[in-house]
């Protein structure tokens, strides 16, 4: 008999061991990330930007919203937040608190559903469909998020562009809403992106394929986006079981060629998609995908 009890009481012993490693210790391992992507002109300095997503910022999360107050020290010239900060109702004061130094910065932002909806508790096992309803939580404040963002001067870019001089060099931006709520409105920012600018930028909240390329196909250097935790719990040698959104599986977190040079594109388009720093508190575990911001450090193209 002892064989068959052992076993089980094994798998239980290490789930259960794996559970609280993943929600007690992985989850508040804040790692910063850093990758060189050549996308300015040849000879031009580089530019670091520092890439904030998925805070889910609660009111009581103390680590989390001093270390992202810490990262101001790393000097990045342009700080990009895309979205989903928001895990409370009573979250904007500590997301702005913790935002505070970096606001001295020039900064852009788009919004998505964990700005809109509170969390709730869900089935996790909906994430293995491809299609499932959702089911929005009560409205947060965002708009407060926005303002108080907006109020220092960083650029709202949800379905919107615009325009930033960073470190001397001009800088465009074209944004989107929440493309994974299907709120994208990419005809409003559609067209070329201007060629005589030092760098083209996109945002979109969700890595979903059809903006993708509609961000590419209008000339943008560099996508940055969010949303999918980089799979949150990964599979050791495997990856990501799933990405929540169009994105395949491999390109579920950090730095990828989205797009190679074309006529259309001479440049060819960058996509970094953040891990994110947060969970919804309804599931509050990560596994072999640390929490994590990005300073991507834009260097020059190769003449
Ligand atoms: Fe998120």
């Amino acid at each position: 008999m002892r064989p068959i009890t052992a076993l089980p009481v094994a798998a239980v012993a290490s789930a259960t061991a794996g559970l609280a490693y993943a929600s007690l210790y992985e989850r508040t391992r804040w790692t910063l990330r850093r990758f060189e992507v050549p996308v300015l002109a040849p000879g031009e300095p580089p530019l670091r930007v520092l890439h904030l997503s998925d805070l889910h910022m609660t009111a009581g999360q103390r680590s989390k919203q001093e270390w992202v107050a810490g990262l101001a020290d790393l000097r990045p010239h342009l700080v990009v937040d895309t979205g989903d900060n928001l895990a409370g109702m009573d979250a904007v004061p500590a997301t702005l608190r913790a935002l505070d130094p970096l606001l001295d910065l020039p900064g852009v932002f788009v919004t998505a559903s964990n700005d809109y909806y509170a969390p709730r508790p869900k089935n996790p096992l909906k994430y293995f469909r491809r299609e499932h309803t959702r089911v929005h939580g009560d409205e947060l404040p965002w708009r407060d998020l926005r303002d108080g963002l907006t109020r220092r001067g960083w650029l709202d870019l949800t379905n919107a562009t615009g325009e930033l001089t960073v470190d001397g060099r001009r800088v465009v931006f074209a944004g989107v809403d929440d493309s994974h709520l299907r709120l994208d409105r990419y005809d409003r920012v559609a067209g070329a992106a201007d060629p005589t600018a030092d760098l083209r930028v996109g945002l979109a909240h969700s890595p979903e394929p059809r903006v993708l390329d509609r961000f590419a196909a209008d000339g943008h250097d560099l996508l940055l986006c969010g949303h999918t935790h980089g799979g949150q719990l990964r599979v050791p040698f495997y990856g990501a079981l799933v990405t929540n959104c169009g994105i395949d599986r491999d390109r579920v977190r950090w730095l990828h060629r989205w797009a190679e040079a074309s006529p259309a594109n001479p440049r060819g388009t960058w996509l970094h998609v953040s891990a994110g720093l947060g969970t919804s508190p309804y599931a509050p575990v990560r596994f072999a995908c640390p929490p994590e911001a990005t300073l991507l450090t834009l260097t020059a193209r190769p003449g």
